[in-house]
């Protein structure tokens, strides 16, 4: 009774921030992403009698009884479907910053769910597993796919709200996403209490789901029609309009660094001087520049001379989660 699976982060082009239910990780708006190729996590997941509780082990690190009741609250749901009662051993690696605003739990949510379900000995299709993956971290149901995803909730319960594949990770190889890492400090405030927070009190809010619509129609044909460009301005303008409701919030949510605004500003000029790339920016001060392969190396050229960067990440569209062993 042991798997490992191994899944792609995403950045989604059309954000989510809000649920409509808590419980079960319903969002208050649809989104699309594209999943990463060099982002993941890789998790073993072993279900076993000799185990008296969960124990997980995060980057080689025993975690604490805090972080390991989130992972034994996502094995329950599988326990319960395999009808198991064993207690596990989850050990996971990621392979970039945890809680950075790096989408880390999505690809962590999603290695977990496919590891302990075909541990636990239950097949599941890729809908069920978004569903499930859905409920340990809002985005990580994206991570179940490759290449550019929809989330979708058709009704307001659990089995309507799930990821869906729109282009195919091949089918789009010239698309790359620079990820710019300018922290590698946790955040202070999780995602999860910011879009809480949000919801009750930005004034902003309302606007920005009167919006959502729009960008998830544009980005779809934008995305099946390969059109760069209008890709790029629908994911900076979502962007921008979701960090808008989080300052709006009270007390404020920044979670930009001085570092941020100074690649934002950066690529803003760039392209006036023909050098075409748009910014989004998650729960995290870390940047991600959407751009075309033939662009990187003048990218990163220039990030190099702002002296801000810690790291930078080349990514192209990534292959759906997959069981590795
Ligand atoms: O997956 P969660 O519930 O931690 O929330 C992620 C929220 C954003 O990354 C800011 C936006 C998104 O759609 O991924």
């Amino acid at each position: 009774m042991k798997a490992t699976a191994k899944a792609n982060a995403n950045i989604a082009l059309v954000k989510y921030w809000g649920k409509k239910n808590k419980e079960l990780n319903i969002p208050q708006n649809d989104s699309i992403s594209v999943t990463l190729d060099k982002l993941n996590t890789t998790t073993t997941v072993e279900f076993h009698s000799r185990y008296k509780e969960d124990i997980f082990i995060l980057n080689d690190k025993v975690q604490d009884k805090e972080t390991t009741k989130k992972i034994s609250h996502h094995l329950n749901i599988i326990r319960q479907k395999a009808k198991i009662k064993e207690k596990a051993k989850v050990q996971s690696i990621n392979n970039f910053p945890s809680s950075s605003g790096l989408a880390s739990s999505a690809s962590a949510f999603a290695a977990l769910s496919i590891a302990a379900s075909k541990a636990a000995g239950i097949n599941l299709d890729s809908r069920e597993l978004s569903i499930i993956a859905r409920k340990g971290s809002g985005s990580a149901c994206r991570s179940i796919h490759g290449g550019f995803v929809e989330w979708k909730t058709e009704e307001n319960n659990d089995n309507s709200s799930f990821s869906k594949q729109i282009l195919s990770t091949e089918s789009w190889q010239q698309f790359r996403v620079i990820v710019v890492i300018v922290s590698e400090k946790e955040k202070t405030i999780s995602s999860r209490s910011g879009m809480e927070q949000t919801v009750a009190t930005s004034p902003m809010y309302s606007g920005w789901l009167k919006t959502i619509k729009n960008d998830l129609a544009q980005m779809r044909q934008a995305i099946k029609e390969k059109n760069f460009s209008l890709v790029g301005k629908i994911a900076e303008a979502n962007c921008l309009k979701m960090h808008s409701t989080m300052l709006t919030t009270s007390p404020p949510i920044i979670y930009w660094l001085p570092q941020t605004i100074k690649i934002i500003q950066s690529i803003m000029q760039w392209r006036k001087e023909n050098l075409e790339s748009y910014f989004t920016i998650d729960a995290g001060p870390q940047v991600k520049i959407l751009c075309l392969e033939n662009n990187v190396t003048e990218l990163k050229k220039r990030l190099n001379k702002l002296q801000v960067a810690q790291k930078i990440i080349v990514c192209k569209p990534g292959k759906e989660a997959l069981i590795i062993k």
